[in-house]
C-alpha cells in the first residue's frame, strides 16, 4: 500500500490512504508516513484515540464514483467490513481490490489430472495435494511466493478444463473466464486441466 502511495503521488494521481489500528504505539510505518511526500493524504484512525478520528467508512468511500478504486489490506474481519461497506456504497467488484495478510486455502477435494502442455508431462493431483506439489513431483517448478492464493505469483494460463478457484487474488470476472488459475491452491472441477506450462 505504501509503495502504491509513492507511485500514485509520483504520477500526480488523486488518492487518500486511511490507516486503521488499535493504537499508535503498536502501529508500524507511522514515522515514514509522516515524512512521505504524500503525508497530507494519510489519515490515521486508532481505536484508543476517540471518536472524532474514527473511520467513517461510508463518508470516505463516497458513492463509488466512476474511476474510484478501493484497495484494502489487513486482517480478514477488517477487510470483510471494508468490502461490504464498499459494495453497499455502490462499488463494482472490479473496483474493489484486496490484499489479505493471510488466508486459509482449502485444498480439499477429489483428485484430477494435470497436463503440462509445453513438456507434455501428465501428473495426477491426489486428494488434498496441491497442483504445485504434484507438478514439483515430476520436476516442473512454478514461481511461488505466498502459497495461499493471495499474491498471484503462481498464475498459469488454462488451455483446457475448468478450474475450481480457491484463491483471493483473481477477481470474480477473471475467475469466471476460467482461462487462468493459481496453482498453489486452486483445484479442478473437470477431470483434467491442461495448463500452458
Ligand atoms: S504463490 Fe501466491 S498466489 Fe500462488
Amino acid at each position: 500500500m505504501i509503495a502504491m502511495a509513492y507511485a500514485l503521488e509520483q504520477r500526480g494521481e488523486a488518492f487518500e490512504l486511511h490507516y486503521c489500528g488499535r493504537s499508535r504505539s503498536r502501529s508500524a510505518f507511522l514515522a515514514e508516513l509522516e515524512r512521505a511526500p504524500f503525508a497530507g493524504k494519510v489519515f490515521t484512525h486508532f481505536d484508543d484515540e476517540g471518536e472524532a478520528q474514527t473511520l467513517d467508512l461510508a463518508k470516505v468511500l463516497g458513492q463509488g464514483e466512476a474511476g474510484v478504486h478501493l484497495y484494502t489490506c489487513g486482517p480478514g474481519g477488517f477487510m470483510e467490513w471494508v468490502i461490504a461497506g464498499a459494495r453497499a456504497q455502490g462499488y463494482s467488484e472490479e473496483h474493489i481490490h484486496k490484499e489479505y495478510f493471510q488466508v486459509e486455502a482449502d485444498a480439499s477435494g477429489q483428485g484430477f489430472e494435470v497436463v503440462a502442455a509445453r513438456s507434455g508431462k501428465v501428473v495426477q493431483v491426489a486428494e488434498g495435494q496441491t497442483i504445485l506439489d504434484a507438478l514439483a513431483s515430476v520436476g516442473i517448478k512454478i514461481d511461488i511466493s505466498c502459497e495461499q492464493g493471495v499474491c498471484g505469483t503462481c498464475l498459469c494460463d488454462v488451455l483446457e478444463g475448468e478450474p475450481d478457484h480457491r484463491d483471493v487474488y483473481l477477481t470474480d470476472e477473471e475467475k469466471a473466464a476460467n482461462d487462468q488459475m493459481l496453482v498453489c491452491c486452486s483445484r479442478a472441477k473437470s477431470k483434467k486441466l491442461v495448463l500452458d506450462i
